[in-house]
């Protein structure tokens, strides 16, 4: 694709097909960090249909040291490379092309193409770094075979993988060695992979459902191999899960994983070799919380499940992207959901949705899960196109149901396979195995803005009509200031005087079925006659829909329905909207938190009932969820109010906070089963309500001393430095001289200081900017200090004198110079200012202004312009 409309976008109206594929790719790599060099022997055919194109290539800053077409060299009247692109005069023919570069990947701060982490030398191409590396149809639909070999010295570089399955390896004689990789699957540059280095692994060998022995690896810097273990066995139930629940196998010989310390993302699938950040792999107890274990298990899930929805069906073009993300996040998920509990995954998912996603979808940087132009694709892999993106899938899943769903898979994948797809094609193999039509559901993809619902209830007590009447209606976008109805599916329940549940179906003019109506107009009725009373109704179970719902409930039918609902998802939720009600000033607040603690007082009491759901209930709405509903965000009256509501609810539960604490204690002791992560995460939520009543934190500090998992001891350190209780720096202290060694451990408490309530947390994080600990060539360290300060530090992000924005306005305009990516992702933490009252929306404003020319790349430029614009 070219920007040929001057505009500095690119469109999707302006998809060609390529005029050259590239059938097969060699690529010998003679390995070094300071200068590495790639000799490419690309077969290139030309498309028929389209004669007389040239061969353009793809290529960014390298050096071309030789460059060949079928064994002849090319003189400079043959070919011309600007530094972005090589093009060829049409050969008119299929025809070999030989090049050479160099590169330095140990200059390589982007961590884009092949760069240097610590000892080891490794990729990442998606979307558009392969291009670093050597000259290449750098597009997704251009999917040739590849046989890569791998040349290094021995001692420094003793494993060297690559993409697909091992062919041979030898010595060469002077201290070098090599190795060759074959990945015989069509497979796009996006999902090349190498790494070479000093790695250990630990292995499994398996045989898979279709008979294959696939030898499962992850490796490690020799230190770290211990703790691969939990990914590896993650990567087994990944692989198991996928053929019994998608009928899906893997398909090569050799599954690898290596963990990097430093990158940017959280990992990728390449195909065969998927490269993680080592935060997504490393875990044992003593280094690693419940949460990172769980976190762990669902990213190896994700980048495994890739290997069908991404790289056998991979994407026609980078507008695509959600086909791949937003399907591969609901395998995800549904994967940890079947494994563990489907009501905390599904708590944790719309905790996400609700706090950053819709926040996204109403902020200056929202765009449609399919965009139709961009002017930098890396600026697009957001929660819009992962999160919305598979509440979309999981509303198709809704309105077809689990078996229809499957069929519709099942054809996509058959209908795909090897191939570049479009949504289009995703939605024409459901179309058929559901006989549905899918044109408006298709709406989802195109339209930006989280749709709401408004719902009226009109009881005429002498006739006994019940109507509920439905308004949908979705906000103006940028660039988008008129929408259209979408498809959804709005479960509903009526529940009698009684609490029984009224089963006879609505007159509507919309299609309804067991409780459920499908939504297709801006406004629906649904009437129900000859009620003896007014029914209390509830809507949305499971949040089947990804949509903001406005009903008027009095607070005592909200008590009423979190006495009704045996659901654990909807209680949970109606324990949300409780606690919203309660901080958001309805004129029932008091009665609110009167309600939800007569609620919260119950569950407390009720040992049946999971103590991490327990936990997940205690946990109000986060400040994110609360600013997302409110026209214009007081930072401060927000989190003054919601700490007064915490410290309220405390007080009321104090006993029986203090009972269940200590009760759990030997359950929570150890171990990886989930009662003992369910004791944990219950006690911890008790820790942290009652440290809020104890300046003294002793039982936090005494947790502190004598923990033996790292869930305990974060927890117990969290609660000393966010209260400032006065054990706070001993314990600070002695943890940072416990881990010094352990980056992703140091990452834990730098972002326990980032995210200290209070405006002065600023300086903490300036002084740590000024010590050893800072290191902004490393992402996780950049995300541990300034990212968790931006994103979860309101107090201190959103200081009245504007020293929270400009901080992280300057270091993102120096961060740009190292690793656009990162800078970019900071940047978003912009995103919402415009909802921000008068005296931060200025200095944020000023912040962003100060940018303007600051920035030399594409990423942060585009940003910015959203951002202003
Ligand atoms: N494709 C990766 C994933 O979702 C994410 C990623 C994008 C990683 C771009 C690196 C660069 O699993
Ligand atoms: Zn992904």
């Amino acid at each position: 694709m070219s920007l040929s409309r001057g505009d500095g976008f690119v469109h999707l109206a302006d998809y060609r097909a390529p005029a050259w594929r590239v059938l097969h790719a060699g690529l010998v790599f003679e390995l070094d960090p300071a200068a590495t060099t790639v000799e490419s022997v690309l077969s290139l055919e030309p498309d028929p249909a389209r004669p007389g194109q040239p061969v353009t290539l793809d290529g960014e800053g390298l050096e071309l040291l030789a460059i060949e077409l079928d064994g002849r060299a090319l003189g400079g009247d043959g070919y011309a490379y600007d530094g972005h692109q090589l093009t060829i005069l049409d050969p008119g023919r299929a025809c070999e092309l030989r090049t050479r570069v160099r590169i330095h990947p140990d200059a390589n701060t982007r961590l884009e193409g092949l760069y240097q982490s610590g000892r080891l030398l490794l990729t990442q191409c998606e979307a558009q770094g392969f291009r670093r590396i050597t000259f290449m149809a750098d597009r997704p639909d251009v999917m040739p075979r590849w046989r890569i070999t791998l040349r290094a010295a021995r001692d420094a570089f003793p494993v060297l993988l690559a993409n697909g399955n091992p062919v041979s390896s030898r010595g060469l004689g002077d201290g070098r060695h090599e190795a060759v990789w074959e990945n015989p699957h069509p497979t796009p540059a996006y999902l090349f992979a190498i790494a070479a280095g000093e790695l250990g692994r630990v292995t499994k060998t398996l045989r898979t459902a279709e008979g294959r022995e696939v030898e499962l690896n992850v490796w490690a810097e020799p230190g770290d191999v211990e703790r691969c273990r939990y990914a590896l066995g993650a990567v087994e139930r990944s692989l198991r899960w996928d053929e019994r629940r998608f009928g899906r196998g893997y398909d090569l010989d050799v599954f690898n994983v290596v963990a990097a310390q430093d990158f940017t993302m959280g990992a990728m699938e390449n195909k065969g070799l998927n490269i993680f950040n080592a935060r997504y792999i490393l875990a044992d107890e003593a280094t690693a919380t419940d949460a990172d274990f769980l976190a762990i298990e669902s990213v190896v899930a994700h980048e495994y499940l890739h290997n069908w929805s991404g790289n056998r069906v991979t994407l026609r073009d980078w507008f695509q992207l959600s086909l791949k993300e937003g399907l591969t996040v609901f395998r995800d998920t549904e994967f940890s959901s079947d494994l563990h509990s489907r009501a905390l995954k599904r708590i944790e998912v719309v905790r996400l949705l609700r706090g950053r996603q819709f926040a996204e979808d109403a902020g200056a940087l929202a765009h449609p899960v399919r965009p139709d132009r961009y002017k930098e694709i890396s600026n697009f892999y957001t929660l819009t196109i992962y999160e919305k993106g598979a509440e979309i899938i999981r509303v198709l899943h809704t309105l077809v149901g689990e078996d229809t769903f499957r069929a519709g898979m099942d054809r996509y994948f058959a209908d795909n396979d090897g191939k570049a797809a479009t949504l289009e094609d995703f939605l024409a193999a459901h179309a058929a195995a559901s006989g549905r039509d899918l044109a408006q559901f298709a709406r989802w993809y195109a339209q930006a803005g989280t749709p709401e619902l408004a719902i009226r209830a009109d009881f005429d007590a002498a006739s006994g009509d019940y109507t509920l009447t439905i308004d949908q209606h979705t906000p103006a976008t940028p660039g988008q200031p008129e929408k259209q109805p979408l498809l959804i599916p709005l479960r509903f329940a009526l529940y009698d005087a009684d609490g029984g549940e009224i089963t006879t179906p609505p007159e509507a003019d919309a299609v309804v079925r067991e409780g459920m109506a499908e939504l297709t107009a801006a406004r629906h009725v649904l009437r129900w006659r000859g009620l003896r009373g007014r029914p209390l109704p509830a809507f949305n179970h499971g949040f089947a829909a990804p949509v903001k719902l406005q009903v008027d409930y009095s607070v005592d039918e909200l008590a009423r329905l979190a006495r009704l609902e045996r659901d654990a998802f909807n209680r949970w939720d109606l324990l949300q909207r409780l606690a919203t009600d309660a901080l958001l000033g309805a004129a029932h607040a008091e009665a609110a938190t009167q309600t939800l603690s007569d609620v919260l007082a119950d569950l407390l009491e009720d040992t049946s009932a999971d103590p991490a759901f327990v936990a997940e209930c205690l946990a109000l709405p986060d400040f994110d969820t609360l600013a997302e509903q409110v026209d214009e965000v007081d930072v401060e009256a927000l989190v003054g109010r919601r700490e007064e509501l915490l410290d309220r609810l405390a007080e009321d539960q104090v006993e029986r906070l203090q009972s269940r604490y200590e009760a759990l204690a030997d359950v929570a002791a150890g171990g990886l089963d989930g009662p003992e992560m369910s004791a944990r995460a219950l006690r911890n939520a008790c820790l942290s309500w009652l440290t809020r009543l104890d300046p003294q934190a002793a039982l936090a500090e005494a947790q502190f001393a004598a923990a033996n998992t790292m869930t305990a001891r974060l927890a117990a350190l969290r609660c000393l430095l966010h209260f400032q209780a006065p054990g706070a720096e001993a314990a600070l202290a002695a943890f940072q001289q416990q881990f010094r060694h352990d980056p992703l451990v140091t990452d834990k408490w730098i972002a326990l200081v980032a995210t200290r309530p209070h405006p002065e947390a600023l300086a903490d994080v300036e002084a740590l900017m000024a010590s050893n600990w800072w290191k902004a060539t490393n992402p996780n360290r950049v995300r541990a200090l300034l990212g968790s300060f931006a994103r979860s530090n309101p107090l201190g992000f959103h200081r009245r004198d504007g020293a929270g924005y400009r901080l992280v306005a300057t270091q993102v305009a120096s961060l740009d110079a190292i690793n656009p990516q990162v800078a970019a992702r900071l940047l978003g933490a912009f995103e919402s200012w415009r909802r921000w009252t008068a005296p931060h929306r200025g200095p944020a404003r000023e912040a962003l202004a100060a940018l303007e020319g600051k920035l030399g790349s594409p990423d942060g430029r585009d940003l910015l312009e959203r951002l202003l614009g």
